[in-house]
């Protein structure tokens, strides 16, 4: 990852849009930071309580790149063109409708999973509204800005708000993703299996491991290098190329030892295992170079997969 965002040479500081900041939290304090680095005047920000607007509108004015005021929501739609609602999920629909927005402002949000219709009273009134969800967990550290940098960041605007907030993904060193208007929901979905599912497969293995009397510190730690390990490879090569393993091998009668093993530990271990095993079939498949032998031992993997994902 890069260093710090940087002003962007092609656009004047006179040039780009003031920005403002409803909510004063982890989102707020790395977008206006970067922001603000990037030579975007950040000018206005409110939130719920004075001592977290006090504390951003601090560090701004402190970092002499831009002159921000604390003041109140509807007041932040005066000081600035591209407003960013950063507030929780589930304060967003109340901090829509309190709001009173002038016809082509620019107000987004930054959730991932709420749907820009949420906006819709503003857009109702003129204002261009949209979605500019960071993919990436904030944990609230000084430097988050410095950490965006090289993640991507999900657009759901139409033009010309679109290229506004392309351009500030840019200047925060983030690759723009664009994603069609009402699709929040399963982009979101995808989202969270790709964060906290894998984060699932890896407690049910430590729990297995637990039940063999590995304890959970040293089934983490052994673990640890194996899971990198799959990360980097698969970035390397692709999901199906960094497939390993016994699906992989198209090695059926190992696979039917752990569904046995995995069902007689009861619960639900051998469903959950046999429905991934079935997506590794799918993913061994999608790699195209399976010998007739292989590729019937897949088919009996699958097959084998299917009867316990069945049983849960
Ligand atoms: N955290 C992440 O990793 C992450 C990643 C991507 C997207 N997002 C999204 O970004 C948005 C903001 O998340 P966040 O993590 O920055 O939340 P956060 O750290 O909890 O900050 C939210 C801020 O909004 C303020 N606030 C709460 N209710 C308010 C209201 N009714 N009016 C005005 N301000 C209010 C909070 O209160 P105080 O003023 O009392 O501090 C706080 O400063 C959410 O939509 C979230 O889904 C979060």
């Amino acid at each position: 990852m890069s260093s710090k965002p940087s002003p962007d040479a092609s656009r004047t500081r006179a040039s780009l849009p003031r920005v403002g900041f409803v909510g004063a939290g982890r989102v707020a304090n790395a977008l206006a930071m970067g922001l603000s680095a990037a030579g975007y005047p950040v000018s206005a920000i409110a939130s719920r309580s004075s001592k977290s607007v006090r504390k951003l509108v601090g560090r701004l004015n402190a970092s002499g790149n831009t002159q921000a005021i604390e003041t109140d929501p509807q007041a932040v739609l005066g000081h600035a063109d591209l407003v960013f609602l950063t507030v929780p999920d589930d304060a967003l629909v109340a901090t829509a409708h309190s709001l009173q927005a002038s016809p082509e402002q620019s107000i987004v949000h930054c959730s991932g999973a709420s749907d820009v219709d949420v906006l819709e009273g503003l857009s109702t009134q003129g204002a261009l509204t949209g979605g500019f969800h960071p993919l990436y967990l904030f944990a609230g550290l000084e430097d988050d800005a410095q950490r965006l940098a090289g993640c991507s960041i999900t657009i759901e605007a139409a033009q010309p708000l679109a290229s506004t907030l392309r351009e500030a993904a840019k200047a925060l060193r983030c690759k723009a993703i664009s994603i069609p208007a009402g699709q929040r929901t399963l982009y979101h979905a995808g989202a969270n299996l790709a964060a906290s599912s894998l984060l699932c497969v890896l407690d049910e293995a430590v729990g297995i491991w637990q039940q063999i009397g590995i304890a959970e510190a040293d089934a983490l730690e052994a673990l640890w290098p194996l899971v990198m390990g799959t990360l980097a490879s698969a970035r390397q090569k692709g999901l199906p190329g960094a497939l390993s393993g016994p699906v992989s091998r198209g090695d059926d009668r190992i696979v039917a030892r752990h569904l046995e093993a995995l069902d007689s530990l009861g619960s639900d271990h051998a469903a959950f295992y046999a429905a991934l095993t079935q997506r590794a079939v799918a993913l061994a498949r999608r790699r195209g170079n399976a010998d007739p032998e292989t590729d019937q031992a897949l088919t009996r993997i699958d097959d084998m997969a299917n009867q316990y994902s069945r049983k849960s």
